[in-house]
């Protein structure tokens, strides 16, 4: 069996100046499923040098070997802050009104890209696989074959991959997606990612793609799908029984003194839609005066990327709102809204899971959304909760049984609380048992395996050899 080399910028919950104190789904999905092989994580420290030295920390944790190097600040800057989180990020979830295109974010991307190049390179061996990941690193693949890389190197991007017309408001863009073209295989979150990417390929670049998704491109064979991520399923059932998970169940429970809780946690991001959501919960207790003793809405949301100016409006928006519905809405022994800016341990979660009758998951955009999954994941069986779940999460076509709302609209979003709070236990049941099943078949080791499957299995037919 090959070793498997894995690439991403964050490695794991990084305690350096680029920590964003949340961990977003990647860091989660990929340790659990390097935990099942014998492999490699390469990536950033989260921590800055004064001079790249290309020095790596070596470590092996939890059953994962990790391989780091540390960035310098103006790396940091254009590379992370710049390129990766004020251009690509915004495009790719639609909001070209935050892309920010300057050619220094260009540049440090490609610098930072040919640093990891440099210093993953003489790691590998000629029969590892190699599988990049993200956004931040698209053109890393190209870079290591310029350097005499034969290995079948993978990319599995976790964001959508953005609509045409606007994907190509992105100076250089063909330049870009030419690079992603040097992966043997190119995977996306679903189908309207992959949509996306193949109707530029064809209008863009005039290529030919097979019903089989894949093309031939510079001599080599190339294919596309998608791979929808799921949960670490076992790890996250087995953590929901301890002591940890079964307090913080205890401590909503007990403080919400017999409300119905709805729950969110989600990163500060725009991406999220909590100020909609916020609006939303604001127009539920308007509208249904008589529900305001009944709720409660606990709203987790762990600050991310707060050297990006949108991150930091996003935030002080949000402390107004919250601000504004509990100061219209409370009574002195009751507030309707707890709004929490920290990350709790996915044991916790768990539990304030398993506490809430409504698991309130609203993105504008998302690659996938692992949050949705353990909600469901964490309910009793005997009396689960609701998914209220937006139509533009890459979750949403895996889920249909959940309650699927336009994030945009507080109509559907107030309707759908509504729904779900008077929704009788059998259909909850019913509901449920649908989502599991999906929730449980889709986990991170089928995700793992189909990915790694298909990049031995696609790379071992190169056409003409
Ligand atoms: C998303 C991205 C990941 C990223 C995570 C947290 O899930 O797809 O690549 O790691 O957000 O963001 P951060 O900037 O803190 O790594």
């Amino acid at each position: 069996m090959s070793r498997l080399v894995v690439v991403s910028n964050r490695v794991s919950v990084p305690k350096g100046r680029g920590a964003a104190g949340a961990q977003g789904g990647l860091a989660v999905a990929l340790g659990s499923a390097l935990r099942e092989s014998r492999g490699v994580w390469f990536g950033w420290s989260g921590e800055e040098t004064d001079h790249f030295t290309g020095d790596m920390n070596m470590q092996r944790n939890d059953g994962v070997t990790t391989a780091t190097i540390d960035l310098e600040p103006q790396d940091v800057e254009e590379y992370y802050n710049g390129y990766a989180n004020r251009t690509l990020w915004p495009l790719f979830h639609s909001r070209i009104d935050l892309a920010e295109y300057k050619t220094d974010f260009g540049r440090g991307y490609e610098r930072v890209n040919e640093r990891f190049a440099e210093t993953l390179f003489p790691l590998t061996e000629v029969d590892d696989l190699i599988w990049v990941h993200d956004y931040h690193l698209f053109p890393l693949g190209e870079r290591l074959r310029r350097r005499g890389a034969k290995n079948r190197i993978g990319f599995f991007l976790h964001i959508p991959w953005p609509p045409r017309n606007l994907f190509v408001s992105l100076p250089y863009h063909e330049r870009l997606v030419r690079t992603v073209l040097e992966y043997d295989l190119i995977g996306f979150q679903d189908e309207e990612s992959l949509e996306n990417f193949e109707l530029y390929c064809q209008k863009e670049l005039g290529l030919e793609i097979g019903e089989d998704h894949c093309l031939d491109y510079e001599g080599r064979h190339v294919c596309l799908r998608a791979f929808p991520i799921g949960i670490d399923f076992d790890e996250f059932m087995e953590g929901g029984k301890s002591k940890q998970a079964k307090e913080a169940e205890r401590r909503i429970r007990e403080s919400s003194r017999g409300r119905s809780v709805i729950i969110g946690v989600d990163r500060l991001d725009y991406s999220k839609g909590l100020p909609e959501r916020f609006d939303a919960v604001g127009r539920f207790f308007d509208t249904y005066p008589e529900r305001v003793t009944k709720t409660l809405y606990v709203q987790i949301a762990p600050p991310s990327r707060q050297d990006v100016v949108s991150y930091q409006r996003i935030r002080e928006t949000l402390e107004q709102k919250a601000g504004q519905i509990n100061g219209a809405q409370s009574e002195v022994d009751l507030v309707p809204i707890r709004y929490v800016n920290r990350g709790y341990a996915r044991r916790e979660l768990f539990g304030f899971y398993r506490a809430s009758r409504i698991g309130l998951v609203t993105p504008l955009r998302d690659g996938m959304n692992l949050v949705a999954k353990e909600y469901v994941a964490a309910q009793d069986p005997e009396d689960p909760g609701v998914l209220v779940l937006s139509q533009f999460a890459g979750a949403a076509s895996q889920l249909p049984s959940a309650l699927i709302v336009n994030p945009h609209s507080e109509e559907s979003i107030c309707e759908a609380l509504v729904q779900a709070q008077d929704m009788p236990l059998e259909e909850r049941k019913q509901r449920w048992s649908e989502l599991m099943e999906s929730v449980r078949a889709n986990d991170v080791e089928f995700w793992r395996k189909s990915f790694v499957e298909a990049l031995v299995g696609d790379a071992a037919q190169p056409k003409g050899d």
